[in-house]
């Protein structure tokens, strides 16, 4: 059993890992300055869980704090969720995006050193840019577009970095492509502060008549219905892709997944699996694209089945299906619980 420290662990992505490392008998531990997250969500967690996760409210860059934690508990392995991740945001403030997205990647990595630690670090398929070629391999290459994902490319190259002075470092590298859907239990799921800027959280809206209609971003991209196309993943199978990379920290070394189902939909595909789930039409507008968009993006999810034995299971439908359980029941998402 091992102990394993999860930064950004109230956010989406981290409530539904810690949920899967007490499934599989890991000892989870949360951290999370709660900048964008709710408190109430680990009563979730403890209620799916049957038990408590030690919380630790502290920013993961904050090198007192962190060195206090490690030096109370032994840390097998860190998830480092922790981080700002809106696009348009770090357009607007790319300081702020640099100054904490480094901040806390650079204090993670002293204290994983120092400790021995394993480290897997939450990148983004972002860091391909615009694809050269089609499905995305890890070894495509990388570029950056905006200040989002110049932080998580700066972050990667990092940490090959620091693997290269300290060998006996074991650091994954998980690139995630769309992760969407929510827990089972609609206990947890993804809770965008104002209007979502993402496809799906949007579409559950307007699924359950909190908004008006889909806006779709343009209709005359290179793909079979000329709606963009993306690797939309189930949270439940990504965090099970952390699992999988956690049973394997034994080896030395820089190891780099792409974690995606392999399978790319369409804007007007994922409105139609909300359609199926919902049992109702649910109305949209093609719109002029979204400036920055690109027509496709999808993985090679070969190399996470061959080296690491884990594969996305769940379908587009147990996206949609969970997504809109977790809207209906949580329309409010976690502020009903406070
Ligand atoms: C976005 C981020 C990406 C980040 C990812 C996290 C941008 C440009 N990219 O990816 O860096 O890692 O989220 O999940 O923000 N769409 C609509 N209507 C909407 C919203 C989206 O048609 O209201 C379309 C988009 O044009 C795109 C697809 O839906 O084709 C998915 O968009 P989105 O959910 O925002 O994800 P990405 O842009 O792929």
């Amino acid at each position: 059993m091992g102990k394993i420290l999860v930064t950004g662990g109230t956010g989406y992505l981290g409530t539904h890992m810690l949920v899967e490392l007490v499934k599989q008998g890991y000892e989870p531990l949360c951290v999370d300055n709660l900048h964008n997250s709710n408190p109430s969500v680990l009563l979730a967690v403890k209620e799916i869980c049957g038990k408590e996760i030690p919380f630790i409210k502290a920013d993961a860059g904050d090198v007192a704090a962190m060195r206090a934690l490690f030096a109370e508990y032994q840390i097998d392995a860190v998830i480092h969720f922790a981080g700002h991740k809106a696009v348009g945001e770090s357009v607007a403030h790319p300081l702020m995006y640099y100054r904490n997205n480094y901040d806390s990647a650079l204090t993670i990595l002293e204290m994983c050193l120092k400790h021995g630690s394993a480290l897997v670090f939450s990148s983004s398929a972002t860091v391909y840019g615009v694809p050269h070629f089609l499905p995305l391999t890890e070894d495509h290459p990388l570029s950056a577009v905006n200040p989002y994902g110049r932080t998580k490319l700066y972050i990667e190259e990092t940490i090959r970095d620091v693997a290269l002075a300290h060998p006996e470092f074991n650091v994954s590298i998980l690139r995630y492509f769309n992760p969407v859907g929510a827990h089972e239990s609609g206990l947890l799921g993804e809770d965008p502060k104002g209007i979502p800027a993402n496809l799906t959280p949007y579409v559950a809206k307007v699924a359950v008549g909190e908004l008006k209609e889909v806006q779709v971003y343009g209709d005359d991209y290179d793909t079979p219905d000329g709606t963009g196309v993306r690797d939309y993943i189930h949270v439940v199978d990504l965090a099970k892709g952390h699992v999988a990379v956690i049973d394997h920290i034994d080896k030395e070394g820089v190891f780099v997944y792409n974690l995606g189902t392999g399978h790319g939909y369409s804007v007007l595909e994922v409105i139609k699996a909300y359609e199926k789930a919902a049992g109702h039409p649910i109305p949209y507008a093609i719109k002029p694209r979204r400036p920055g968009d690109i027509a496709a993006c999808y993985a090679d999810a070969s190399k996470a089945e061959k080296e690491l034995g884990w594969k996305a299971e769940l379908t587009i439908d147990d996206m949609a299906a969970s997504s809109l359980n977790w809207q209906t029941k949580n329309p409010n998402g976690f502020r009903d619980a406070e």
